[in-house]
């Protein structure tokens, strides 16, 4: 598989396969697809530590049903964390979560109906698409520029839905280092967007799992949850970017009474905080300071992997492909200006051994355009990868071919 040279350094390698893990690539098969952490990135002597000092120190109360609000030791240190934000959030903004996609299920079954509206920017994250759809919930995707969601198209669509008689679930928005595009969501933009969802009376589902991976120099743009100081917004976090995707733990916030609403379901009354061992252990790691070495180390990683990857594509941005800057997260969003059929694309990255995530999976972004994720790879192959999916592109055989060119 990809990434057999970073696995091949990785203690209990043998594991990593079909059958243990999610998704394994066919051998010999460069995976820029997957938007999770490369095996080498994986912290698993840290992890290893933690849970032997989280058993020791906390005992049986870790090996219980947690509260169910999740434990108050674990929401107290990252209300800490949060104390410089726009609006702080207590421990009492908190709910801990088995992830963000445990989050976003809770949400839809809890506070929508089947029928009701997500709306959404025209590409988006789509396995929470997927989600939302297996919830019984429809889709209505809303037109976006570089700053985001757009401010009027949003609007429309609220109208539209309630002029169906339908109603608005809520807004499903990813506006810090979007999956699939990378883009962050300006301050101004968010602001509006906050005020177009407060006249409709719209919640604001907010999904900030790359919030902590900012990679360039300067400062973050303050969540949707901030600058609104919670009121109408939820805000997903989860560890599965910044730690690892198996320990299925996350945290939301949001106003008190919203997050009580959420945390008396009755999943959460028969089986307590959703994670509870975990969010001891991981307690452990931001307690000793553990969490932040590592997350220094772990945008280090991502960085360099990132800069190997754009040294790879560096030709691309002549002949009309376009990468989409972004300061942070996992993804560069590779997009062909005119015409050149995704099939096409597609056909060409298979034949030279890589799978990459194709656009239309994400929605309809009008152009051809593909995913591709710096995260999982070692910054060799993304080099490697990169020079030859340019070379692709640059193909005048991919051109003829084409029904336009780019
Ligand atoms: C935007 C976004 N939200 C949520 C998730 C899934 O998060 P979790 O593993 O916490 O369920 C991902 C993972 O790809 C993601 O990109």
């Amino acid at each position: 598989m990809t990434s057999a040279a970073a696995v091949a350094e990785v203690p209990g390698r043998g594991y990593w396969v079909r059958g243990v893990v999610q998704d394994v690539a066919p051998p010999g098969v460069d995976d820029l697809a997957p938007g999770y952490l490369d095996p080498a990135l994986l912290p698993v002597d840290l992890l290893a530590d933690a849970s032997r000092r989280a058993l020791a120190e906390y005992g049986p109360a870790a090996l219980s049903y947690g509260e169910n609000q999740g434990a108050l030791r674990l929401r107290a240190l990252l209300a800490e964390r949060a104390a410089g934000e726009p609006s702080p959030s207590g421990p009492e903004h908190m709910m801990l979560t088995a992830g963000t996609s445990q989050g976003l299920h809770l949400i839809a079954t809890t506070l929508a109906r089947p029928g009701d509206v997500v709306l959404l920017d025209e590409v988006s994250y789509d396995l929470a698409q997927r989600l939302f759809t297996d919830c019984g919930l429809l889709l209505r995707r809303v037109a976006s520029d570089e700053s985001g969601t757009s401010v009027p198209a949003l609007d429309e669509a609220a109208r539209a839905v309630r002029a169906e008689g339908r109603r608005v679930a809520f807004l499903y928005a990813t506006p810090t280092f979007h999956n699939p595009t990378g883009r962050t969501f300006s301050r101004t933009r968010r602001e509006e967007l906050l005020s177009v969802a407060a006249r409709h009376g719209v919640l604001v589902v907010e999904d900030d799992a790359y919030a902590e991976l900012m990679l360039d120099p300067g400062d973050l743009v303050p969540s949707m949850a901030g600058l609104a100081g919670h009121e109408g917004v939820l805000r997903l976090r989860t560890f599965s970017k910044t730690l690892a995707p198996g320990l299925r733990l996350g945290w939301l916030t949001g106003e008190p009474g919203l997050v009580g609403r959420l945390a008396a379901h009755g999943l959460v009354q028969s089986g307590g905080a959703l994670n509870h061992t975990m969010s001891m252990v991981v307690a452990r790691l931001l307690e000793d300071g553990d969490y932040d070495r590592h997350l220094r180390v772990l945008r280090a990683g991502l960085r360099e992997r990132r800069a190997a990857l754009l040294k790879g594509l560096a030709s691309v941005g002549t002949d009309g492909w376009t990468v989409t800057p972004s300061h942070g997260g996992f993804f560069l969003w590779l997009e062909c200006a005119v015409g050149l059929p995704e099939e096409q694309l597609l056909a060409k990255a298979f034949e030279s051994r890589m799978r990459v995530a194709e656009g239309s999976r994400f929605g309809h972004a009008g152009r051809t355009a593909v995913r591709l994720s710096y995260s999982f790879n070692p910054p060799g192959l993304l080099e490697r990868a990169g020079r030859r999916l340019a070379a692709h592109l640059h193909d005048p055989a991919l051109h003829q071919d084409g029904k336009g060119s780019c």
